[in-house]
């Protein structure tokens, strides 16, 4: 954080104003403190704890089981390491789809509990009134369109979503709302880039796109995907920066060989 104040120095105006001078926004996701430290250190503009630390942390095939307990303890880890970008938690699966008290008492024990700086939540009129109430206490919020993984079991498949008109329709409203509600900014997933494209043009706030074109005023991905960390995720979406899964495993198997033969430790790395 800055040595002045409590905020970090991205902020959500900082998010605004880069949209508004054509600067595009860089997003990636971290759960834990390490890797949050290099991405914050490589001057990423937002990190996302997404609840897909669900599948790439903990190996579920969904991120419906992501308990708000779990979700705060990942939230707390990478808040301890970023000092520049502005860090945004997901609400997980489960704790502001129904009564919006019982989300505003969630949003604020991540608030409290993390220390981040935002929260987003997937959904559009469905979630409206929990997205108001958290807002109406001074928690910036990030709404999230389009495919929304927590709504898995509803729609039963990964693949793109808003290619019909009436769906594209509701998206473009849904975006509308979230913004006249107060949403600082709105991840699109995977929808097409055309669609995706006049939504970032139609609103002021930021539009952050994953699958969704470079029509948009940023991009997130997931950083274990990225990174080639996950390389069991090959979708049409996703480029690769690094191959970790190849070099880690090199890594180790060469560590295994030097403790098996002796070579480890030598005489320089002892005492
Ligand atoms: O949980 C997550 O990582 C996300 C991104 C895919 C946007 O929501």
């Amino acid at each position: 954080m800055s040595s002045d104040s409590k905020t970090r120095v991205v902020t959500t105006y900082r998010l605004r104003e880069m949209k508004a001078r054509g600067e595009k926004i860089s997003m990636l996701t971290s759960y834990d403190y390490s890797m949050a430290r290099i991405v914050d250190g490589a001057g990423v503009d937002v990190i996302l704890v997404g609840d897909s630390a669900a599948n790439v942390m903990a190996g579920y095939e969904t991120t419906v089981p992501i308990t708000l307990d779990q979700m705060i303890y990942h939230a707390r880890s990478v808040t301890r390491a970023v000092k520049r970008a502005l860090v945004v938690v997901d609400m997980p699966f489960g704790t502001y789809q129904g009564d919006p008290k019982v989300a505003l008492a969630s949003a604020v024990r991540i608030m409290k509990e993390s220390e981040a700086d935002a929260l987003k939540l997937e959904g559009g009129e469905e979630i409206l009134e929990s997205v108001e109430r958290i807002l109406s206490a001074g928690i910036p919020v990030m709404g999230h369109l389009g495919l929304t993984p927590q709504s898995i079991h509803k729609y039963g498949t990964y693949s793109v979503r808003a290619k019909e008109e009436a769906e594209a329709e509701k998206l473009v409203r849904d975006a509308r709302l979230l913004e006249k509600a107060g949403c600082f900014g709105i991840v699109l997933e995977k929808i097409p880039a055309a669609l995706a494209s006049r939504v970032a043009s139609e609103l002021e706030i930021p539009v952050i796109g994953i699958g969704a074109g470079g029509g948009v005023d940023g991009q997130v991905l997931v950083v274990h995907d990225m990174l080639g960390i996950n390389n069991g995720f090959s979708p049409r979406f996703l480029r690769r920066y690094a191959d970790l899964y190849a070099q880690m495993t090199d890594g180790v198997s060469r560590y295994i060989e030097d403790v098996k033969s002796g070579d480890f430790p030598n005489e320089k790395e002892q005492y």
